[in-house]
């Protein structure tokens, strides 16, 4: 059955705090090299938060900017989705935070856990309750403060690293539209403690001892994530292409999660798409986990690479292990 709508990404905000971290900077803490950085992972700065700046500084802000941008009131969104591993509280949700702080009184709102696949399975969400004709407009919000849950002694993770947050709006158009074409979803919780937070839930409550352990930091086995992430982006773009009977010839634009210039460049390669088809801002902001995606869509918006037309394919992949990719044609400009 054909559903009755296409959700429509209608327009984008995005946030980062101030503070720069530069290579140089992580030099001096910890055994590394600016040289060993870029060339291992393309990320030559992020952005930090302030202490205390938790993820509504950067969802706010993303928001009203999303907001103002697409012309819609606040009034006039019906959900919420916050995709976030480091929301400011497991409870209440950073969505019902920012329910209240954007004044969206008729908006229901939730947070959606899937690491760094989290803004992509946002969008699968959020788009099926607009093409079921269960809600017209919908803020889908991706970002983390990742610095909360990095060990900044440990020169694996905190190199890889930024805060970073990015919004969009959905809204009901008709099914020959523009908007979201298709998605796919994948999850392999064999692979769950290739990256994990140990201390973080109801299975080891944080105690003296687990705080010292540092128990409460992202634990990360880097090359079985890396292989992994590689085959799977690579495997689910070709495969939602194949089911929505497309090729790479139909992309004009890859923005894939922004992990390490080695997993995008070889991902790039075996879809068959060049380089200058590839949305890359890892140098910039390094990995914001939920927010890479919507901030390279910020910036392909703002510099003129997306635009009405763009045929356009989402594709992440994290912790979980858990992976998916979204097919779209961008409608604004
Ligand atoms: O977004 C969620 C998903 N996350 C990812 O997709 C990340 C996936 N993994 C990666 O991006 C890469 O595996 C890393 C960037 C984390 C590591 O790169 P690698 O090429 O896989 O390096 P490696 O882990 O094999 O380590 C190579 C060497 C090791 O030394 P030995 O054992 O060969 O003596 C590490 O100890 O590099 C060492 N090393 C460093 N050296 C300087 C690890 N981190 C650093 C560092 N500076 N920051």
């Amino acid at each position: 059955m054909k559903a009755p709508y296409r959700a429509q990404i209608v327009a984008v905000g995005s946030a980062l705090p101030e503070r720069r971290l530069t290579n140089a900077d992580l030099e001096r803490m910890v055994e590394t090299t600016d040289e060993w950085i870029v060339t291992r992972t393309g990320i030559r700065e992020r952005r930090i938060a302030e202490p205390g700046q938790g993820l509504m500084s950067l969802a706010v802000p993303a928001s009203i900017q999303c907001l103002e941008r697409a012309g819609v009131a606040a009034e006039a969104i019906d959900g919420i989705i916050v995709a976030t591993i480091s929301g400011d509280y497991v409870m209440p949700s950073t969505a019902n935070l920012l329910q209240h702080r954007l004044k969206a009184a008729k908006a229901w709102g939730f947070d959606l856990l899937n690491a760094c696949n989290g803004f992509v399975t946002a969008l699968a969400t959020a788009s099926a309750f607009i093409e079921a004709g269960r809600a017209k407009r919908i803020l889908v919000v991706g970002g983390d403060v990742m610095s909360t849950l990095i060990d900044y002694r440990d020169r694996n993770t905190c190199i890889l690293f930024g805060d970073g947050c990015g919004a969009v709006l959905l809204e009901a158009g008709p099914i020959d539209g523009p908007g979201i074409i298709g998605c796919e979803l994948h999850s392999d919780g064999a692979g769950g403690d290739d990256l994990n937070i140990p201390c973080s839930g109801s299975a080891m409550p944080s105690s003296q001892e687990t705080l010292a352990a540092g128990q409460h930091f992202l634990k990360q086995n880097g090359r079985a994530v890396f292989t992994q992430a590689i085959r799977r982006m690579a495997e689910v773009s070709s495969n939602l292409l194949s089911s929505l009977n497309l090729g790479c010839s139909d992309v004009d634009l890859l923005v894939p999660h922004q992990a390490n210039l080695r997993i995008i460049e070889p991902t790039a390669e075996r879809l068959g798409l060049p380089m200058s088809k590839v949305v890359v801002n890892i140098d910039r902001v390094a990995n914001t986990t939920a927010g890479t995606i919507p901030l390279a869509l910020s910036d392909a918006l703002a510099d003129g690479r997306l635009r009405a037309g763009s045929r356009v394919l989402l594709v992440a992949f994290g912790g979980g292990l858990t992976w998916g990719a979204c097919y779209l044609t961008w409608g604004r400009p």
